[in-house]
């Protein structure tokens, strides 16, 4: 089995986590809509991450809605000692599986209750506030009023620590003058690095760097580049582009997303994948 442990650990709202999580959106049908066709083998992909030491889970009630967080619950509730489950508000999704903005204090309230509930829990370890606009890129505006609400519900004591999806550096200096930031998830991968800079200055910051789309998303990264470097490691295209992301700056915490086992032991693999310098500086050039 691998040592995932190997990717190195970080400190995540006081708790030590493996650098090598799992995110759970990929568990919900088509189009993060409903449940999925096979429930068992999501519930299976959920164990396996735990087993294999992964103790750091991505996931929301946007997905199903409802869905990943009641598989969660099923699979591994009562949770074992030192799973850091992180959750995301600001969104709820339509009939027609559209994905819409709750952003008010009272609709992200609501959606903290809802996350307890069917998370069963009594304190959420992590709630990430995700700013929408722009789908998948931030956009400036204040924050405030938003980031305020969660403070307060962080203050009755239902959520342990805050953090942001989806943000500009502006926003999270702004959140930071309300409470406490411990980790931001916005887009990034070996080929989308818009946010580099972003990145630097939260891992001076001591604070998480979280990749959505890590693999590239619902299209999986492809590259002639990235797969002429994995062949040349014995590795999978998508193993390396993790192992990258590991290798780009300590406080990235990886997520990547699967419905698969055999994808998931894959992934975490990644773990024990050391990219020499010039596979790095190969796939340095693949940026955007
Ligand atoms: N904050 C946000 O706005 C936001 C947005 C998106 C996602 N997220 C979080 O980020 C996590 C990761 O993002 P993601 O799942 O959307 O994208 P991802 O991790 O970049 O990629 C997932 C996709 O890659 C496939 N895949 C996974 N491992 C593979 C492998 N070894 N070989 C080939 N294909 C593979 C998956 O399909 P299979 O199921 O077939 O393996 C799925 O289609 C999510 O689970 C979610 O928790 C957050």
């Amino acid at each position: 089995m691998t040592d995932i442990a190997k990717a190195g650990i970080f400190t995540l709202g006081g708790r030590a986590v493996n650098r090598m999580g799992y995110g759970a959106m990929q568990l919900a049908g088509p189009g993060v809509f409903g449940p999925p066709k096979d429930p068992d083998q999501a519930r299976a992909v959920l164990r396996e991450a735990v087993a294999c030491g992964v103790n750091h889970i991505d996931t929301s009630d946007f997905y199903g809605p409802y869905v990943v967080n009641q598989l969660i619950r099923e699979a591994l509730h009562p949770y074992p000692d030192g799973l850091v489950i992180v959750t995301k508000v600001g969104a709820v999704r339509g009939a027609d599986a559209s994905w819409n903005p709750a952003q008010s204090p009272a609709e992200l309230t609501s959606a903290v209750h809802d996350n307890l509930r069917n998370l069963k829990l009594d304190v959420l370890d992590v709630v990430n506030l995700r700013i929408t606009g722009a789908v998948h890129a931030p956009s400036e505006a204040s924050i405030a009023e938003r980031f305020e609400a969660l403070a307060a519900l962080q203050g009755q004591g239902l959520i342990r620590h805050l953090g942001l999806s989806n943000v500009t550096s502006a926003q999270v200096a702004e959140a930071r003058g309300i409470a406490p930031v411990v980790c931001v998830q916005n887009l990034y991968n070996l080929v989308q690095r818009g946010d580099d800079a972003l990145l630097n200055e939260l891992d001076e910051a001591g604070i998480a760097y979280v990749p959505f789309f890590p693999l590239g998303g619902f299209s999986p990264l492809q590259s002639q580049a990235l797969s002429d470097v994995a062949e040349s490691l014995g590795a999978t295209p998508m193993q390396v582009a993790l192992a990258w992301l590991l290798q780009r700056a300590p406080n990235i915490l990886l997520i990547p997303g699967t419905s698969s086992l055999g994808h998931l032991r894959e992934n975490l693999a990644a773990a024990e994948l050391a990219l020499p310098e010039d596979a790095l500086a190969l796939l340095d050039e693949i940026g955007e």
